[in-house]
């Protein structure tokens, strides 16, 4: 039989960060060095995630964070590997996590000019069972003649550069988006160590019936909320009532619904007025990738996601993103 040829022209995120470099002659570089800095935490928490149970990273810290949630060990850990990545790069001027009560300054990179947004472990409830998990970042650049400041960070969506998740699932997956441009998915090959570019020019499908929501969350939603998700399980045009899918990280099921199609949502309720989702390192970095993707993405009085400002950096909204169509439904349930 044949041998399969092996692809001897595998595009690297290394290659593509070139190749978009040399694309923009103003680009000086730094951008690809953060990138590169941003990799290897995703490299790096991808392999503690998949020896936690091996090495007694299961399990609780003991402490909790700025948000109110009991912090796992490696939410810690996680936090730890993306700050020294963030430190170490020089590129990087300031960052929140969702780990850190306070913006981190570093003081040492005196000629960085960006300023970075993460969550390092999305899912964290999900850890200790082996369910999928990821890291959200976002990246702004810091206003002309900044020296760094709270300012260069507390801005919309529209003002990021790049955001991006990576899922530590049966494989890892990188999703990267820059502004003004399109979404490009990546595979962590193990055995070069390199993220490969498999999924490039990513589009959500504009309709899917496959809606992804905490349901048991129902008692406290709005009317208007539980009117749209009640009429999902009606017959649809096809006579069919939708699916449901909820993993519990909200980047699993954004990933599937970038793929699939459908709706992820967690609208604000009576419970939590302000929803749980935090803008700067959960909402924004995954409205970016689903509007440059063709899909929309709404908070609950269905302001488009990308345009709300946080006041506070751990500053919290409802959220609802998908495929184009069905955001344009829930807009109309919400009229
Ligand atoms: P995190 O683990 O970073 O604190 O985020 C948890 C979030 C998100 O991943 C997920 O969509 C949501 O919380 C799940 O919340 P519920 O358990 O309330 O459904
Ligand atoms: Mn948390
Ligand atoms: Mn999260
Ligand atoms: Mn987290």
């Amino acid at each position: 039989p044949e041998m399969d040829p092996v692809n001897t022209t595998i595009v690297t995120l290394t290659r593509f960060l070139t190749e978009e470099q040399v694309k923009h002659t103003e680009a000086t570089g730094d951008f690809t060095l953060l990138c590169h800095a941003l990799q290897f935490s995703f490299k790096s928490i991808a392999y503690y995630i998949r020896r936690a149970t091996l090495v007694n990273l299961t399990g609780l810290a003991g402490s909790s964070n700025t948000t109110g949630d009991d912090q796992k060990k490696l939410d810690v850990i996680s936090n730890d590997l993306f700050i020294e990545a963030m430190r170490s790069s020089g590129k990087c001027s300031l960052l929140v996590s969702e780990e850190e009560e306070n913006v981190i300054f570093f003081k040492d990179s005196q000629h960085a000019r960006y300023a970075v947004a993460c969550d390092p472990i999305d899912g964290s409830s999900n850890l200790d069972a082996g369910v999928s998990v990821g890291t959200i970042f976002a990246v702004h650049k810091l206003a002309e003649g900044s020296t760094g400041t709270l300012g260069d960070i507390l801005k919309p969506g529209t003002e990021l550069v790049a955001a991006g998740f990576t899922m530590y699932g049966a494989s890892t997956q990188l999703v990267l988006t820059m502004s003004g441009g399109s979404v490009n998915g990546f595979t962590l090959d193990i055995g070069l160590g390199e993220f490969i570019l498999t999924h490039p020019d990513m589009r959500l499908p504009r309709q899917r019936a496959i809606y992804s929501v905490n349901e048991g969350n129902s008692l406290y939603w709005e009317d208007n909320v539980n009117a749209y998700f009640n009429s999902l399980k009606e017959a649809q045009e096809d006579g069919k009532p939708y699916s449901a899918r909820y993993i519990g990280s909200m980047v699993a099921d954004a990933y599937r619904t970038l793929l699939y199609g459908g709706v992820f949502a967690y609208p604000a309720d009576k419970k939590n007025p302000k929803g749980k989702l935090r803008i700067l390192y959960e909402c924004a970095p995954m409205a970016m990738v689903f509007e440059n993707a063709g899909g929309q993405a709404v908070d609950s009085k269905m302001r488009r996601m990308m345009e709300v400002v946080p006041e506070n950096i751990h500053d919290k909204s409802g959220i609802f993103m998908g495929s184009y169509d069905e955001i344009e439904k829930i807009k109309s349930f919400h009229k």
